[in-house]
């Protein structure tokens, strides 16, 4: 029975990993280890909560003996570290908190990791360190190109400055102690259990409450976009298969610019849910500091490599995570309250 220690397992993607995990396998145990901040929700988690296979424990990345804890009580074949400070605006507001849990977080993990895995005769067999990253390691695209895992990082923003540099961390740590890891950089995920603070769970939230849709700058700026399932499967994928040391970049070619994003779910909600919901909500407002143009993603290597295939097209996947949030309402009505409407009223209320 293999043990993964996944850390940052209540926010969106952990969460739909740890779903995705444990309807795949039941001869695994999971320890999920999470801070709860603004951004981490256990109602993310209720369905399995029961599961004999699962564990939570509230706790801070950055915290040694929490984490010490965790490797003394149980013996952890792999960690995946989702733990992250993960939004660009509030990195560009707040950019310290960024760099204690990204990258000083991340060194705690490996340190610990490291620690309890090596051996005088090198790493003990089968154990991996998975570090979940982002595209946004590699800056901006023009007008064509893919980043490729060869891309030089180029990171713009604090946040994906901060990824970059616990992604170095990493490296660091396969180049001088061989400790088995893998890095993972993925494009924009979409799905259910996306804090409304990004783009598609905060155009659909304000569709559904008719309130204005901000597009930053011209609209015009391009994400690839990948349902979360198909990053579950290929994070899975790259532990089972990863070679050591290897970055694998995930993305199914899917890019689409802001604007048409925003328009397709405006299209959905106003042909199936209330047809006064119109393109008139469209606030084009101030663009965000040094917003990256283009991302894009080339998933040769996963691809051929590991045989990942994604398996949701836009098109289906971006109905069903509007369905999800039309069937969870009380979901978005509890992570809107609070903190959440202090941030809003900060970041938008300005252009109101
Ligand atoms: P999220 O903000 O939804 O969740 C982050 C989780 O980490 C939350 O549950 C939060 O409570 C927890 N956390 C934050 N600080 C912590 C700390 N110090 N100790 C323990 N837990 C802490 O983020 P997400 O969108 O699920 O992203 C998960 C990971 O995937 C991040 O590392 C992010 O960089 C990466 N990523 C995200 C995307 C995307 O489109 N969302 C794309 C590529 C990569
Ligand atoms: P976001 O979901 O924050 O992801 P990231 O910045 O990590 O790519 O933003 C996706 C794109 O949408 C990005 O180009 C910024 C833009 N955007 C808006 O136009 N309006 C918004 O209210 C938000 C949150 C984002």
């Amino acid at each position: 029975m293999k043990t993964y220690l996944v850390t940052g397992g209540a926010g969106f993607i952990g969460s739909n990993f740890i779903h995705y995990m444990l309807k795949k396998y039941n001869n695994i145990k999971i320890i999920n280890l999470d801070k709860l901040t603004y951004a981490g929700n256990l109602e993310n988690l209720r369905e399995i909560q029961n599961n004999p296979n699962y564990i939570f424990v509230q706790a801070d990345i950055c915290d040694k003996e929490e984490v010490e804890n965790i490797f003394k009580k149980f013996n952890i074949d792999y960690v995946i570290n989702f733990a992250a400070e993960s939004h660009v605006d509030r990195s560009i507001r707040e950019p310290e908190v960024f760099v204690k849990t990204n990258v000083l977080g991340t060194v705690n993990l490996l340190n610990i990791a490291k620690t309890y895995w090596e051996t005088e005769k090198g790493f003990k067999e089968g154990k991996k360190y998975i570090q979940i990253s982002t595209d946004e390691v590699y800056g901006s695209l023009g007008e064509t190109g893919f980043f490729k895992e060869t891309t030089p990082i180029d990171s713009h923003s604090p946040y994906s400055s901060s990824k970059a540099s616990a992604d170095l961390m990493v490296k660091a740590y396969y180049d001088t102690y061989k400790m088995p890891i893998n890095i993972t950089r993925c494009s924009n995920n979409y799905g259910p259990y996306q804090f409304p603070e990004k783009l598609i769970p905060l155009i659909i939230n304000n569709c559904l409450n008719k309130n204005s849709l901000p597009v930053y700058g011209d609209g015009l700026n391009i994400r690839d976009w990948l349902f979360v399932e198909d990053h579950c499967k290929a994070i899975d994928m790259v532990i089972n298969s990863g070679r050591l040391g290897e970055v694998y970049n995930i993305g199914g070619h899917n890019e689409r610019t802001n604007i048409n994003i925003v328009k397709t779910v405006i299209s959905y909600i106003h042909d199936n849910v209330d047809s006064s919901v119109t393109e008139a909500l469209i606030k084009y407002v101030e663009d965000r500091k040094g917003h990256d143009r283009r991302y894009g993603i080339d998933p040769t290597k996963i691809k051929k490599e590991l045989g990942w295939q994604p398996e949701t097209k836009f098109e289906g996947g971006i109905v069903k995570t509007i369905q999800w949030y039309l069937e969870n309402k009380q979901w978005m009505q509890n992570v809107t309250s609070g903190e959440y409407q202090k941030y809003y009223e900060k970041m938008y209320l300005k252009h109101k």
